[in-house]
């Protein structure tokens, strides 16, 4: 454990932060969707589980969860082009949908995400996501945003470094050294 939090420079945000902001949030789309019948979430591996689970358990209108999971052929730390690895298991046709995710760098994976599920024509298609990146990834279309983040490497909640660090309870903003 130890060893483990040398490698973080700060935590960014705490668990009582994430849980208020993940009440908001649940209440938002609660309210916003309250005469909608049902969503669908559809939560992106591995990153958004945890963001997922939270967020779900606070909703008070009726919803169903599926996966995708998603791989981009870049290194550890950079985006490139995005392959489907598990896809969804019900069609979307004719649904109301919200992406989930864990967070916005470049805005290539949600971009790809975003115009990839309106092909499948769902009546609604919107975007949740945990943390964006602030002026990288300006003018992207994001519904529902946790936080704003600065650029730099952020682990845990769900978020990883080569899948390690993704089960802390809180941001954490690792050190340069760790991932440069
Ligand atoms: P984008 O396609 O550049 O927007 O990057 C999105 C994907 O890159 C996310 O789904 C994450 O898997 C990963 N990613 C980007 N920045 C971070 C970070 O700071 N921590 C953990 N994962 C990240
Ligand atoms: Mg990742």
């Amino acid at each position: 454990m130890v060893k483990l939090y040398n490698e973080f420079e700060r935590v960014l945000v705490d668990e009582d932060t994430i849980q208020s902001r993940v009440t908001e949030l649940a209440a938002q789309i609660s309210a916003e969707y309250k005469d909608a019948g049902s969503i669908v979430l559809v939560g992106i591996l591995k990153g958004s589980f945890m963001f997922m689970a939270d967020l779900v358990r606070q909703l008070t209108i009726p919803h169903y969860v599926d996966f995708m999971s998603l791989s981009s052929y870049g290194t550890s730390t950079e985006s490139g082009a995005v392959r489907v690895l598990l896809d969804l298991r019900a069609d979307i046709y004719g649904k109301n949908v919200i992406i989930v995710e864990d967070i916005i760098d470049t805005g290539n994976t949600i971009n790809y995400l975003h115009t990839m599920l309106n092909t499948r024509q769902p009546a609604s298609l919107k975007t949740c996501v945990l943390t964006r990146k602030e002026d990288k990834a300006k003018g992207l279309p994001v519904d529902y945003l946790g936080f704003e983040i600065p650029d730099v490497w952020v682990v845990g909640y769900g978020l990883d470094l080569a899948d390690r660090h993704r089960t802390w309870p809180f941001i954490a903003e690792l050190k340069p050294e760790v991932y440069q």
